[in-house]
């Protein structure tokens, strides 16, 4: 009988957690929490350079999700919450929120638990989902050795390994020293915890489960994880229960592919470094992004599928750091969107943010306006929305694996049906031509190039020969994956009405579903 109540409990914990099959759908906003929005809508002065808090907050995001949503993302990845280093540092103050003193409680210059459980709940009933970035490698202190009863929980120095800088030859020949020497410098050294101690490791894979309990978040984005033994991770991401995301921060698949089996993935750092390569300048190498991403089709755990597929973050320069031109930006933001992974935007892409390098790439958004008249905000939500118009009309979109139809230093074709892209690095001086005879179409199929809405038809192989202007990237997809009266080309679109009648059933019966399953919690 008690087993009988307490089996349905569990079916019900186990529903409501997102799985990694329940991310590969989505699409994220990455932001810095202190930089993304004020509680009260004001614009204050915000200088990179002086690394201060700005007094951006949670009140200030659960304010601007309109903002977030209205452009298709329907997953938000904050920046770390627990308590971190106060006062000013040599290198400014914690407002990233990286630098961790006490893991049990939460940082509150971005508010209290009960701000973070509202920023939970107001993400949730949007049926968006919220993800937390974590630190499990290290402690942050302001001088060296480290005063490490100023640590929560791990306040003992036998809780650290002991201290030696990894040097910069150990990145290719010592991945102990890498795992178990420290990051940082004299000045803010990077207290390595000994995660090969039980007692630490017990302590870890309990607060992971309890704060993704407490504030129901549905992912976890964990930092520095290449400096962390591997076989520490499966059962952290175990309790953990959701999807989480790794920072192997590596140009080299084979090197990231391991930690694909320890956690659901990692982000794309190889497609990164050949994505940004291949674009900043007309003499990059798409062949190169081509190769990479092949590689990891083949060597990580589930192919591409469930990496996080980026451009910017908040620890690389942004990409408008590195050209400017508009063609080689739109070409570069598009093929998060295209591809296997989970596509991640960084906050301020979409408002044409140029920092270069930390802390200049963590700009306060309030600073733009907002504006949602721009043409990348217009870029990304017609990428979200042609991402969302293949899967609806093709099931296995999301599962199958893209192949590349052309392959040059210059042009890329991307197929992942039935979607279509083009992309070049030829630049907004150029008219590219690509040739593509077996795109996969039906004979004389009707396409349209969703960022101009301009048609093209298949030939009778059903191939694609386009010629571009301006050297734009283009995204094609049939005029009947767009549904009629949406918002993709809505004057060309030929397939079905877009109905909200279908998604509020759904919607009615989804939340009945989770009411009768919190009963089910309630009474065992
Ligand atoms: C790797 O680094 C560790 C920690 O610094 C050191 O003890 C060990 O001797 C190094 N191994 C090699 C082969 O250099
Ligand atoms: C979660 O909540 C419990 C109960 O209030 C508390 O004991 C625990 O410290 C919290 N854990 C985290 C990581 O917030
Ligand atoms: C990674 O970067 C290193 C150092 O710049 C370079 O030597 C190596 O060829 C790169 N590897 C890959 C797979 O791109
Ligand atoms: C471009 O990259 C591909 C794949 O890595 C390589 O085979 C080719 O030689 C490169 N081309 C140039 C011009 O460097």
């Amino acid at each position: 009988m008690l087993a009988s109540i307490l089996f349905p409990s569990f079916v019900a914990l186990t529903a409501l957690a997102a799985s990694p099959d329940d991310w590969r759908t989505r699409s994220i906003y990455q932001l810095v929490t202190d930089r993304f929005a004020t509680p009260d809508g004001s614009s204050p002065t915000c200088n990179t350079d002086d690394r201060r808090y700005c007094g951006g907050n949670y009140k200030g995001v659960i304010n601007k999700l309109d903002y977030i949503q209205s452009m298709g993302f329907d997953a938000i990845w904050i920046s770390p919450v627990v308590a971190n280093v106060e006062g000013n540092t040599a290198y400014g103050e914690a407002f990233h929120g990286y630098w961790t003193q006490d893991i049990n409680k939460l940082n509150d210059h971005f508010g209290s638990a009960d701000d973070l459980k509202s920023l939970s709940d107001a993400v949730h009933k949007r049926n968006m989902y919220l993800m937390v970035d974590v630190v499990v490698n290290h402690m942050v202190a302001t001088s060296n050795p480290p005063n490490f009863g100023s640590f929560e929980p791990f306040n003992q120095q036998s809780d650290y390994h002991s201290f030696c800088f990894i040097q910069a030859s150990d990145y290719d020949n010592n991945q102990t020293a890498v795992e178990q020497c420290w990051l940082g410098d004299e000045n803010l050294p990077l207290a390595d915890i000994n995660t090969e101690d039980p007692n630490i490791v017990s302590t870890w894979n309990s607060w992971i489960s309890g704060l993704v309990k407490n504030y129901t978040f549905d992912g976890v984005r964990i930092d520095t994880v290449k400096h962390v033994r591997k076989d520490f991770w499966p059962e952290f991401a175990k309790s953990a229960g959701v999807y989480t995301v790794g920072e192997v921060l590596h140009n080299d698949t084979n090197y990231v592919a391991p930690y694909t089996q320890s956690l659901s993935a990692a982000l794309d750092y190889p497609a990164y470094f050949a994505l940004t390569t291949g674009f900043q300048t007309t003499n990059g190498n798409l062949s190169t992004l081509a190769a990479v991403v092949q590689s990891g089709q083949s060597v990580y755990d589930n192919g591409e599928h469930y990496m996080g597929s980026f451009l910017e973050n908040h620890d690389n320069p942004r990409f408008q750091s590195l050209t400017q031109d508009q063609a080689l930006v739109k070409n570069a933001m598009t093929w998060p969107f295209v591809q296997d992974g989970i596509p991640v935007l960084y906050y301020g892409q979409e408002q044409g943010y140029t920092g270069g390098n930390d802390p200049a790439n963590r700009e306060a958004l309030w600073l733009s306006g907002y504006g949602e008249d721009k043409p990348l905000v217009q870029h990304v939500k017609t990428l979200n929305a042609a991402r969302k118009a293949a899967a609806s009309t093709n099931k296995d979109f999301y599962t199958s694996s893209l192949k590349f139809l052309v392959d040059s230093t210059n042009n890329l074709a991307i197929s992942k049906p039935p979607m279509l892209t083009l992309l070049t690095n030829e630049g907004s001086t150029s008219t590219p031509q690509w040739n593509v005879p077996n795109a996969g179409y039906s004979a004389n199929q009707e396409l349209i190039d969703v960022l101009t809405c301009t048609k093209v038809n298949a030939d009778a192989n059903g191939g694609v020969s386009i010629k571009g202007s301006g050297g734009n990237p283009q995204v094609l997809l049939p005029t009947s994956a767009l549904a009629k009266g949406g918002s993709v080309c809505p004057d060309a679109a030929t397939g079905a009405q877009a109905s909200s009648a279908r998604s509020l059933t759904v919607q009615v019966l989804g939340s009945s579903l989770a009411i009768v399953l919190s009963l089910l919690v309630a009474f065992s």
